[in-house]
């Protein structure tokens, strides 16, 4: 019997599936992104196997916990600390590492100076690229800098052949950039669909495991369009790392969204240069450069990102509206806290916010969401309003809770260090924070605020 062909409509966003189109995908939300793929159906007889109660299948002895040799894993330094820190401490032996990001974020870049790097200690290096040529390569790589003969390069988007060169070369790291180019002959949708993208990364994570080969793979985010994204493969991959920033900007944040191999949530900062990627170790001083002097609705904040702990300028503009309906705005910071925190300014603290617009904005085009900032929030925006500048030297972190009262959060002690570290002067914590942080900072004044009210008049 001919084996049917099924066609079945998959979300190249999110890697949905369904077996009629859809507007809306009910995974993600995105809307337009269902595309018709044709997939081989699974051969009865492969089903009928294993539902057997016979079992025809191999036996394997389940283990237990003290059977179980622990080895550490062997790490390669990438001679990138800030890629190092976001990995766990180097790169794992034989991982699947997908990294993500908007197109000409830097992730060939910084790729490559990896394979550089990996190269120059011995390392056989192989450079898959499926979207730029040999020499556009070479151009890149001349702005970079020297690389050794045992990293290689290969033009190539059909994994069989890449499989074929591995398996003749026996790199010890691979680089796939992107993965969205490959293409695998036993699937018959185009190359960059969610069959293909999917099916190409099980090849690679089959060469990975077992031939012990870390493996870096490229993977495009797309808003819309017939490419599918790398969510599609995250869970397949044992690392997943997503570049972003801003374009306009030049520095980038490397971000691990998983990772089976070290924490998650830590960043890795660099900065896009004439010679491509550099690290920039301390990011708080990269943040609060060109911090105004003396201007109302400004004050540092710290967050953690991670195990690191980063200074942050909050701007606010307070300013009255022109029409009846007051806007509101964040950048870089979540939109609907905004609102509740200047709801809470409004109740507890008695400023008539209702005629005024309001923009918040954290400098330098951070992206971050942690409550930690509440305080440094509100009190930018009661400088605002009030048109009364904060001392430059001050720096308040805290959550605020809906009857305006400041609660504790964590790693306080790496926030004041770091404060303490970039000169500030005076560090506003919440209460419960405060005879802790008193005695092991005596180089810094630590106020403990209970409420936004007692922070407020402290400024
Ligand atoms: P690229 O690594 O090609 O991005 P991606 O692979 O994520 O699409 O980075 C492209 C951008 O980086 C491009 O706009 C040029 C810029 N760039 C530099 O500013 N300096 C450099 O040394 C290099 C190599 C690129
Ligand atoms: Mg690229």
């Amino acid at each position: 019997m001919a084996t049917k062909i099924k066609s079945v409509f998959f979300c190249q966003s999110c890697g949905y599936e369904s077996s009629k189109w859809m507007g809306q995908c009910p995974g993600c939300r995105e809307w337009n992104t269902f595309v018709e793929e044709t997939v081989k159906p699974v051969t009865k007889s492969a089903g009928k196997a294993s539902a057997s109660s016979q079992g025809t299948g191999q036996y394997v002895k389940p283990m237990t916990l003290s059977e179980i040799v622990m080895t550490d894993e062997e790490r390669d330094d990438t001679h990138i600390g800030e890629l190092n820190r976001v990995l766990g401490g180097g790169l794992v032996r034989g991982s699947l590492i997908l990294v993500g990001g908007d197109p000409g974020i830097g992730k060939s870049t910084l790729l490559l100076q990896v394979a550089g790097n990996l190269s120059s200690d011995k390392k056989e290096v192989l450079y898959v690229s499926g979207e730029e040529s040999l020499r556009q390569i070479k151009l890149r790589a001349n702005r970079i800098g020297n690389f050794s003969d045992s990293l290689k390069f290969l033009c190539e988007t059909n994994l069989s052949t890449i499989e074929e060169t591995i398996i003749r070369t026996k790199p010890e790291i691979m680089i796939i950039d992107s993965i969205q180019t490959m293409y695998n002959e036993s699937v018959s949708s185009a190359p960059g669909s969610v069959s293909q993208v999917r099916e190409s990364t099980s090849v690679l994570l089959r060469i990975a495991k077992s031939m012990n080969i870390s493996v870096f793979i490229v993977g495009h985010v797309t808003k819309e369009g017939q490419v599918a994204g790398p969510r599609v493969l995250e869970h397949m991959v044992d690392t997943v790392l997503y570049f972003e920033g801003d374009r306009h900007a030049s520095y980038r944040i490397l971000r691990a969204v998983k990772n089976r191999f070290g924490s998650t949530n830590e960043i890795g900062v660099f900065e896009m240069q004439e010679k491509g990627l550099a690290e920039v170790s301390n990011p708080s001083e990269f943040m609060l450069n060109g911090r105004p002097e003396n201007a109302s609705g400004s004050i540092v904040t710290c967050s953690v990102e991670g195990t690191r702990p980063i200074l942050i300028e909050v701007q606010a503009l307070v300013t009255h509206t022109n029409f009846g309906f007051p806007r509101r705005q964040a950048n870089g910071t979540d939109f609907n806290r905004v609102n509740l925190l200047m709801a809470v300014l409004e109740k507890r603290v008695g400023l008539q916010l209702g005629d005024f617009d309001a923009y918040i904005n954290l400098a330098g085009g951070m992206k971050i969401a942690e409550p930690s900032l509440d305080l440094g929030i509100c009190l930018a925006i009661i400088s605002s309003f009030k048109n009364r500048p904060i001392s430059d030297d001050i720096i308040a972190f805290g959550e605020v809770g809906l009857s305006g009262e400041v609660r504790a959060v964590n790693m306080a002690e790496s926030r004041v260090q770091e404060a303490a570290k970039l000169g500030f002067k005076t560090c506003i914590v919440p209460k419960a924070l405060e005879s802790k942080l008193k005695n092991s900072f005596k180089n810094i004044e630590i106020i403990g605020v209970s409420s936004v009210v007692d922070a407020m008049k402290i400024v």
